[in-house]
């Protein structure tokens, strides 16, 4: 049996308390033993190097020991722009791990670097590329696929993203190729994991079909101070369970821009 954890959006250097959650967060991932954290962008706040330095000082244990996947997410491509350090700059990538594929697509665009044009993009190209990184699968393995963007329909979170929605903005926006995505995924994929959306929310398309497809998103970790362990077993998930990281209790979460 092998486990992974889902964490996302830590947004560090938002303040010292986020910075603090953080800390805490690693710990209890370490805590928890899992083989593999899958890290689903949003790591830096304002995409500064001093906030890419912190975060890599702080997981520093679990970066060290190859136990931590990343994907880059909007909040990435401010400031000093250091989305790149994750995945090279590839848009799409495949890791082979015992027992899991990870599929890594980055989701962010230039445009990102302004905090009102947060959306993420998708192209026909890194569709093509999602479906070659599926072809490297082996039988056997669980097979995740990690993007920061959201590729379904979720609810607004806030009074800004209901405005911008009313508005005709597509900051809360599904990923318009995110349902051609999913269509390519059904069959050859067991999880879609995303952050963004800082309310955390699950689904699950093709319930009771050989191999359903979860949509699984992790929330703001470090402001539900929360993380999705799952289990699997020969490429199967045998069980899900949340963990929460100690120490103080989660304030509301905050209406600040995904
Ligand atoms: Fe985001
Ligand atoms: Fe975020």
């Amino acid at each position: 049996m092998r486990a992974l954890a889902h964490v996302s959006d830590l947004h560090l250097g938002r303040d010292p308390a986020t910075d603090d959650a953080a800390r805490r967060l690693c710990a209890a991932l370490l805590e928890a033993e899992v083989d593999q954290v899958l890290l689903t962008g949003d790591v830096t706040h304002r995409g500064r190097a001093a906030e890419l330095r912190r975060f890599q000082e702080i997981f520093a244990p679990l970066l060290l020991a190859g136990r931590l996947l990343v994907v880059p997410g909007n909040h990435d491509r401010m400031g000093d722009d250091v989305h790149r350090v994750w995945m090279g700059g590839a848009r799409v990538t495949a890791s082979r791990l015992p027992g899991l594929h990870v599929v890594r697509v980055d989701s962010t665009a230039p445009h990102n670097r302004s905090l009102i044009r947060g959306h993420g993009l998708l192209t026909p190209a890194d569709l093509e590329a999602v479906r070659r990184a599926l072809d490297e699968a082996p039988p056997r393995a669980l097979v995740a696929l990690m993007l920061h963007h959201h590729p379904m329909p979720l609810p607004e979170e806030d009074l800004a993203e209901r405005l911008a929605s009313f508005f005709g903005w597509p900051f809360a926006a599904e990923l318009p190729l995110g349902p051609a995505l999913l269509r390519a995924l059904r069959g050859r994929c067991d999880l879609v994991l995303h952050g963004h959306r800082h309310v955390t929310s699950a689904a699950v398309l093709g319930e009771g079909a050989a191999r359903p497809l979860r949509v699984l998103n992790a929330g703001s970790t470090t402001l539900t101070r929360q993380f999705r362990v799952l289990e699997h077993d020969a490429g199967c998930l045998a069980r899900e369970q949340w963990l929460a990281v100690p120490g103080e209790a989660a304030p509301a979460l905050a209406p600040a821009a995904a």
